[in-house]
């Protein structure tokens, strides 16, 4: 997978790409890029905000700054760009990631993320350059730097050779395999400690009890996330 990311802060994600399951794809040969916006501005002094028509707080990034950077990459007209890849803005009022949404992205073969700053994007840079708006949640962040990390991370774990041990993305929180319920709970060594044990099955060697129980409380979990309860 090709994943370009367009930024005012390429250097913000400096971190998150020596990540071990980013590092890991990226090795095996999946491609992680970064375009600065103000790289290609058409504006003097690399300038890429305004101020919004109709008044008020902030600074909004131009429709035609954005314009010149996705010209400036992909060498044709966004409208063309948008037939081939999905281009996605990164709002908070947009479609809400969850793990669906994550593994119809990992089954692209490129994306491309647009971050904003300031008090988000010109609406026709959403309306006419964009397939998706997606939002991680409904609250404001200062730009959309951290979400494009959120949905690199969890779409990259999803990718051959991100991770280690292949079956680990396979029976996950939300996964097929767990009938999209949350996971069951996981323990290890040392078996009693404080006196909390754990859960007599799990040291029983049953496979076919302890693959029972396992599914019985994932299913009890999602009920309990269903009726918004907190986790037992
Ligand atoms: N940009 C600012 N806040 C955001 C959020 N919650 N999700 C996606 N992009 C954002």
């Amino acid at each position: 997978m090709e994943i370009d990311i367009f930024t005012l802060f390429p250097e913000a994600f400096g971190w998150f790409q020596h990540q071990h399951h980013v590092a890991g794809a990226l090795a095996h040969g999946h491609r992680l890029e970064y375009i600065n916006y103000r790289d290609h501005t058409p504006l003097k002094a690399g300038q890429v905000d305004d101020t919004p028509f109709g008044g008020g707080a902030g600074m909004v990034l131009r429709v035609d700054v954005v314009e010149a950077a996705l010209r400036a990459r992909y060498g044709r007209d966004p409208l063309d760009v948008m037939k081939d890849r999905r281009v996605i803005a990164l709002t908070p009022a947009g479609r809400l990631l969850d793990e669906a949404m994550v593994a119809e992205l990992a089954a692209e073969p490129a994306l491309t993320l647009l971050s904003g700053r300031y008090e988000g994007f010109d609406q026709r840079v959403i309306d006419h350059f964009t397939t998706d708006e997606l939002s991680i949640g409904r609250y404001v962040l200062a730009g959309g730097e951290l979400p494009a990390m959120v949905v690199c991370d969890a779409v990259m774990r999803k990718l051959p050779g991100a991770l280690g041990h292949e079956d680990s993305a396979i029976e996950e929180s939300f996964s097929q395999a767990l009938e999209g319920g949350p996971e069951y709970p996981h323990y290890t060594r040392p078996a009693e400690y404080r006196g909390w044990r754990v859960p007599e099955v799990l040291l029983s060697g049953h496979h076919a009890r302890i693959r029972e129980w396992r599914s019985e409380q994932s299913r009890g979990r999602a009920a309990a996330l269903e009726a918004d309860l907190p986790p037992q």
